[in-house]
């Protein structure tokens, strides 16, 4: 049986999509593991309006099945004044259902971010994800020193979790070593999805 792990992020300039994709490449590098890629709406201060089911470009918009469906988790957020982004606490906080039924504990999670700056709350971003994940009883994931780019990375990189500074314009390109992060990070999760779930 196909281990998924759902990746779901949050994007508006396009670092955490990157994120994404790299972290389900790593996913699928595991043998018995698919990864899930899915996006949250954006929100805004006009509730009338409802985006469309389908978004125009990229992943589906993410249901409250493919967190139950899934073995595992990665989500992604960039940073907003050191904490995730409301599109994606919105979805979280629309989970208490799962949660009155337990229907996350147990599952390994990961988190990774984007921010501009350097010490703009990579870290801050990264723990914000992971308290309502811990509330669902989910097992944090993180990336171990035993991945050589995390002592050699001079932009991102956490013990955390992956990480990327994509500078003041927010365009900045993933180096080399937050990629590797990114899939490494994708890999271990997978790994550890699958030997839980045998
Ligand atoms: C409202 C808002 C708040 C932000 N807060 C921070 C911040 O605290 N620190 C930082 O370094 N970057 C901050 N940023 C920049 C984004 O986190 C950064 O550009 C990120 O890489 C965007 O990811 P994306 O390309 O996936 O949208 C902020 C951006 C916005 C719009």
């Amino acid at each position: 049986m196909t281990c998924e792990i759902l990746v779901l992020y949050y994007s508006r300039h396009g670092a955490v999509r990157h994120m994404a994709q790299l972290v389900a490449r790593g996913v699928e590098q595991v043998a018995g593991a698919a990864a899930r890629v899915r996006t949250v709406p954006n929100v805004s201060a006009v509730t009338e309006v409802r985006a469309p089911a389908v978004p125009d470009a990229g992943a589906p918009y993410v249901e409250l099945k493919d967190l139950v469906e899934c073995a595992g988790l990665a989500l992604g957020s960039p940073t907003r004044f050191g904490n995730m982004a409301a599109p994606l606490k919105a979805f979280l906080d629309s989970t208490s259902e799962l949660w009155l039924k337990g229907s996350l504990a147990g599952k390994p999670a990961a988190v990774f971010t984007s921010t501009s700056t350097l010490h703009g709350g990579q870290e801050t971003t990264l723990i914000s994800m992971m308290l309502p994940l811990l509330h669902h009883g989910m097992l944090i994931v993180g990336l171990p020193y035993t991945e050589p780019e995390l002592t050699l990375t001079t932009s991102g990189g956490t013990p955390y979790g992956a990480s990327h500074t994509a500078g003041p314009a927010s365009d900045a390109a993933l180096t080399e070593h937050e990629k590797k992060l990114c899939i490494a990070q994708g890999r271990r999760l997978a790994e550890i999805a699958v030997k839980l779930s045998a």
